[in-house]
């Protein structure tokens, strides 16, 4: 067993640091604020190959692998919380057009996702009613002569107004997962429309939107993979998907952490830096440990998803523990930054509500836990 990286991870990291440092870290305080979408940076990242990193090179990839990919995304969300998320859910509609859809469908969208000419892809799979039980999912596809025919509200769904392609979950058939299909839904297919963004509680630089669906017609073709087996394929994309979400949860907590040090050695109380009181020095030893424990995590279920092998609880875990350490480790940040933490002339308030909602979506904490329950149960 060793824990060194190939030169291709290394290369990818060096890539996507060096273009966080430069160009997403300068303004990402001021985008988060205005509610700004990185647009112009996000084509810039699909350049670098950073929109297909676990990608095919036929459709445009880098064909990194999925630790690369990991990697990746923590030096993203170091720089940008925003930013990240974006990546995380494109990356996310790529890989699983590339793993579920039919030759043409690959050829028609996953080269304009790695390119960058569609700005984003999105996963809609959320309704307002269901978040956690999407199996309870209300929104219909029915088969007709002109094609298939959508109904219903998708809800919080990340990069909806920028989305070149979507994938769409909808009911047709009966009630349960058994009932679910999955299609590609393009940006401008007649019949949907998109709702208000979401104002958020961080993270304002992506973009969060319902998705309304009345009567929105679809090709035949559209469907990914088989009728009414779609389900299956929403919750394979989870599990990757949550190796994206935890790579940024870490990605921002080194910023936290980073930001705490500096600050711990420059201000100093009762005449030493504050660093050097045991107080802080405790809280920063443990939030280095935590985010150590939480990285090699991350990078065990990115390994056991490149490798093809099983990898759904180690994803969990790696999901639960990496997001709720986040948060432990932002909060620290924040404290240790006393006053100076609450106002916005330092980033801790920033990262703090970046790292929020990564204990949410992708799955909540409390749908981890009942993953890996299930798993330890069952085997
Ligand atoms: N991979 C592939 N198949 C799987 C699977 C997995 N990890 N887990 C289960 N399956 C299969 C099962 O074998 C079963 O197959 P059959 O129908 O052939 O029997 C089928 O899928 C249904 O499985 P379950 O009965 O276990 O399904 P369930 O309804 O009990 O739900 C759940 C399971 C894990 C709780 C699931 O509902 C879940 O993950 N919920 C959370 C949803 C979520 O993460 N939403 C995030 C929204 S997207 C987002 O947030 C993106 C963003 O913007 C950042």
């Amino acid at each position: 067993m060793h824990f060194d990286l190939t030169e291709t991870q290394q290369l990818i990291r060096q890539t996507a640091r060096d273009f966080s440092v430069k160009e997403l870290e300068p303004g990402a305080g001021e985008r988060e604020r205005k509610g700004q979408f990185p647009k112009d940076l996000l084509k810039k990242m699909a350049e670098l190959g950073l929109m297909g990193v676990n990608v095919p090179e036929q459709f445009g990839g880098v064909e990194a692998g999925v630790v690369a990919y990991s990697l990746a995304m923590m030096e993203v969300a170091r720089a940008c919380g925003s930013t990240a998320v974006t990546m995380s859910v494109t990356n996310m509609v790529a890989e699983i057009i590339c793993k579920f859809g039919t030759e043409s469908q690959k050829q028609a969208h996953v080269p304009k996702l790695t390119s960058g000419e569609y700005v984003a892809g999105a996963f809609a799979l959320s309704e307002p009613g269901c978040g956690s039980d999407p199996a309870s999912m209300r929104t219909t596809a029915k088969r007709t002569d002109k094609g298939w025919v959508l109904n219903g509200t998708k809800q919080f769904i990340t990069s909806g107004e920028y989305a070149g392609v979507s994938v769409v979950w909808a009911r047709t058939g009966g009630p349960g997962g058994k009932g679910i299909s999955a299609f590609l839904m393009p940006a401008d297919t007649q019949g949907l429309e998109i709702g208000p963004e979401e104002k958020k509680m961080g993270l304002r630089a992506s973009n969060t939107v319902s998705m309304i669906l009345e009567d929105a017609l679809l090709p035949i073709d559209a469907l990914l993979g088989e009728e009414n087996r779609g389900f299956r394929i929403a919750l394979t994309a989870l599990d990757g998907g949550r190796i994206g979400v935890s790579s940024q949860a870490v990605g921002i907590a080194q910023a936290a952490l980073n930001a705490a040090l500096d600050y711990a050695k420059e201000r100093h109380t009762f005449g030493k830096p504050i660093g050097e009181h045991q107080a802080i020095g405790w809280m920063l030893a443990d939030s280095a440990t935590e985010l150590e424990a939480a990285r090699l995590l991350i990078l065990q279920a990115a390994y056991l998803k490149e490798q093809g092998r099983a990898f759904t609880r180690q994803a969990s875990m790696a999901k639960v523990f990496s997001t709720e350490a986040a948060n432990r480790i932002c909060a620290r940040a924040f404290q240790i930054h006393g006053g100076y933490g609450y106002v916005e002339d330092y980033p801790v308030e920033r990262f703090l509500r970046d790292a929020r909602v990564t204990t949410i979506y992708e799955g909540t904490s409390e749908i981890q836990r009942l993953v890996i329950a299930r798993d330890l149960l069952r085997n």
